[in-house]
C-alpha cells in the first residue's frame, strides 16, 4: 500500500513559492521526488502535477494527458517527468480552454494560454530534452509550470466570469 500524501490546496504557502532548482537530476532525493510525485498523480483524476503540490517547494512536474473522469478529451501521453523546465511561445496569441487543478478542488475555468511552445528540462537520468508542444499538453505544461512560479490558473484569467463550479462546467461542455 502507498502513503497517500495529501495535495496542497490553495491558501497554502507553498503553492505561492518560487520552487527551487534541482542541482542533480539523479541523486537519490531527486528519484523519491520523482516517485512520490507519481505515485501521488496516480491516486487522482489529474493530467499532471508539480512537486509544490505535495509540498515540496522543487522545480519537478510530471504531464500525463490521458482521458480521465476530470478530462474525457484528453489525449494520451505517456507520462513524462520534467526537471527545470522552461518554455518559449510559439505562438503570438493565447487561446482559451477549461483548466481545472487538484489544489482548487470544485472549479474550472477558461484560461488564456499560448497553442503552440518550445520546451526545455532534464528527463529523469538528467538528460537535456528540447521538444515542441501544442493543444492540450502544451496547456497542461504551462498550467504546471506555473505552479513552479508559484502562479495558480486563477491568476491567468482574463475575467471572473470565465471561473465556473464544477457541476456547470459538465453541462457547458456537453
Ligand atoms: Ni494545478
Amino acid at each position: 500500500m502507498t502513503n497517500f500524501i495529501e495535495i496542497a490546496q490553495l491558501g497554502a504557502k507553498v503553492l505561492r513559492l518560487q520552487a527551487e532548482p534541482i542541482a542533480d537530476a539523479s541523486s537519490t532525493e531527486t528519484q523519491q521526488l520523482i516517485k512520490t510525485l507519481q505515485e501521488s498523480l496516480a491516486t487522482t483524476e489529474g493530467v499532471g502535477i508539480a512537486a509544490p503540490q505535495i509540498s515540496i517547494s522543487k522545480q519537478v512536474i510530471i504531464i500525463a494527458s490521458r482521458p480521465t473522469l476530470r478530462y474525457p478529451q484528453a489525449p494520451l501521453m505517456e507520462p513524462t517527468v520534467m526537471i527545470n523546465p522552461s518554455f518559449t511561445a510559439l505562438s503570438e496569441t493565447k487561446e482559451k480552454d477549461w483548466e481545472g487543478c487538484l489544489s482548487i478542488p470544485g472549479i474550472r475555468a477558461r484560461v488564456p494560454r499560448y497553442k503552440k511552445i518550445q520546451i526545455k528540462y532534464l528527463d529523469q537520468q538528467g538528460t537535456a530534452i528540447d521538444i515542441i508542444l501544442e493543444d492540450f499538453v502544451a496547456r497542461v505544461f504551462q498550467h504546471e509550470f506555473d505552479h513552479l512560479q508559484g502562479k495558480v490558473y486563477l491568476d491567468r484569467l482574463e475575467s471572473n466570469e470565465d471561473i465556473y463550479s464544477e457541476n456547470e462546467y459538465l453541462l457547458a461542455i456537453k
